[in-house]
């Protein structure tokens, strides 16, 4: 596992995207694995950036995202479809049709969990996926549990995790209760993984996590500790417990 700590938020992004700019430099064909939420907000600026002003390239680039909230098409704001669409992909000369996020509008949720990941497969997996974490630690939507899910898979979102999103909504009850999120195993079939950790809120679970040497599925992202192309990049403030 590759840990590196950034001054602040801006350079964590910056480090990040580098990261993925030699990919996408090396592999024009690449497939990442995406996520939404704050945090990989400024990678993705600065892809934007790379692609307006150096010319990156994403014409034959393939995107996977790792959740959507079920009950949101992808014109609703809050959809994680439109979230990828306003902060990265309306931005670079990406084609749509390569870009996927699961439909949360689904009429038979189960099989369509089971196509997507038969989807990722199909295309060559996951290159290089990007990765938040919850303050409870989750990765994608895999909440802490006893067990879990391998493939992707339909979750009920915990209550520290509705909280810690009803800052993007109107109220707290908006927030849906449920949503596709990738499997634990879908997400360590990648290649490679960055863990992105920003800000204070993410310092208590990045102790756990960095501190003690075990896996645990009560806290998702430590499974990450068993593959064998990690790269973890916080920011001061993440690390400061
Ligand atoms: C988002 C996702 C989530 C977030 C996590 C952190 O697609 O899968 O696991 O990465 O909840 O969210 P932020 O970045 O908003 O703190």
């Amino acid at each position: 596992m590759k840990l590196f700590i950034e001054k602040d938020y801006d350079a964590l992004s910056k480090r990040a995207a580098s990261i993925l700019i030699e990919e996408i430099s090396k592999k024009e064909d690449i497939i990442l694995g995406l996520a939404t939420g704050s945090t990989p907000i400024g990678t993705y600026k600065e892809l934007i950036r790379a692609h307006k002003e150096d010319g990156l390239d994403f014409s034959k680039v393939k995107t996977f995202n790792l959740d959507e909230y079920i009950g949101l098409d992808g014109s609703h704001p809050n959809s994680y479809r439109y979230f990828m669409d306003e902060h990265l992909f309306n931005h670079i000369n990406i084609d749509k049709s390569n870009t996927h996020v699961p439909d949360g509008k689904a009429e038979d949720l189960e099989a369509y969990c089971k196509e997507y990941d038969r989807l990722i497969e199909e295309s060559g997996g996951i290159d290089v996926q990007i990765l938040g974490i919850g303050s409870n630690g989750h990765i994608a939507f895999n909440e802490p549990a006893e067990e879990l899910s391998l493939g992707t898979t339909v979750v009920r979102l915990k209550e520290s995790t509705i909280r810690d999103n009803a800052r993007f909504f109107n109220s707290i009850e908006e927030v849906p209760k449920t949503a596709i999120s990738m499997g634990i195993g879908s997400i360590m079939k990648a290649r490679k993984i960055i863990l992105l950790a920003s800000g204070k809120n993410k310092a208590e679970i990045m102790a756990k996590l960095l501190k003690n040497d075990v896996v645990t599925t009560q806290i998702p992202a430590s499974l990450l500790k068993l593959h064998h192309d990690v790269t973890i990049i916080v920011d001061e403030d993440a690390y400061s417990e």
